[in-house]
């Protein structure tokens, strides 16, 4: 069901993404207002992101008729890491940042809109209210666990 509990969770973590988005982007230069939230989003979306994959796209990727999608989210994430890794290593108050910054908030706002259109609608078409129970369990319980290890584990670092 489209309505179930992951999809509202996944949903509920998107509509924070989205309004984070939008405030960093009226901040300015090396700003502490900007260093917070950067920090604040970084972690936000790579614990999100490990979350999702562990609850919704493991379960998609088992299934031969979501498979693709479930790839193609996880191909998306491994880009956005990237960026979230590039935007660290450049200067804030550079207008390098800002523009490497709206670039990525264009792919990733393009990432979530595709994940709420496409990805949901198909698995929530295809996948059991029972399967939907466990992803919402699996996501809910993982996602404190991965803002803890994302406060520590700056993007593309391994997992030990
Ligand atoms: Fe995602
Ligand atoms: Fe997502």
């Amino acid at each position: 069901m489209a309505d179930a509990r992951i999809f509202k969770d996944l949903k509920a973590d998107h509509d924070r993404h989205r309004d984070m988005l939008a405030r960093l982007g009226d901040t300015q230069g090396d700003s502490p207002e900007r260093r917070e939230l950067f920090e604040a989003l970084r972690q936000e979306l790579q614990a999100h992101a490990a979350a999702e994959e562990e609850s919704l796209y493991a379960t998609m990727l088992a299934c031969p008729d979501l498979r693709d999608e479930a790839r193609h989210s996880v191909s998306e994430h491994k880009e956005i890491d990237d960026f979230l890794g590039e935007l660290l290593d450049i200067d804030m108050s550079s207008s390098a940042w800002l523009m490497k910054f709206k670039d990525m908030r264009h792919r990733y706002l393009h990432h979530i809109d595709e994940e709420e259109e496409e990805m949901f609608p198909s698995a929530a078409k295809t996948l059991s209210a029972e399967a939907e129970r466990t992803m919402a369990k699996t996501f809910e319980n993982r996602k404190p666990k991965e803002l803890q290890l994302a406060a520590e584990q700056k993007p593309g670092d391994e997992r030990e």
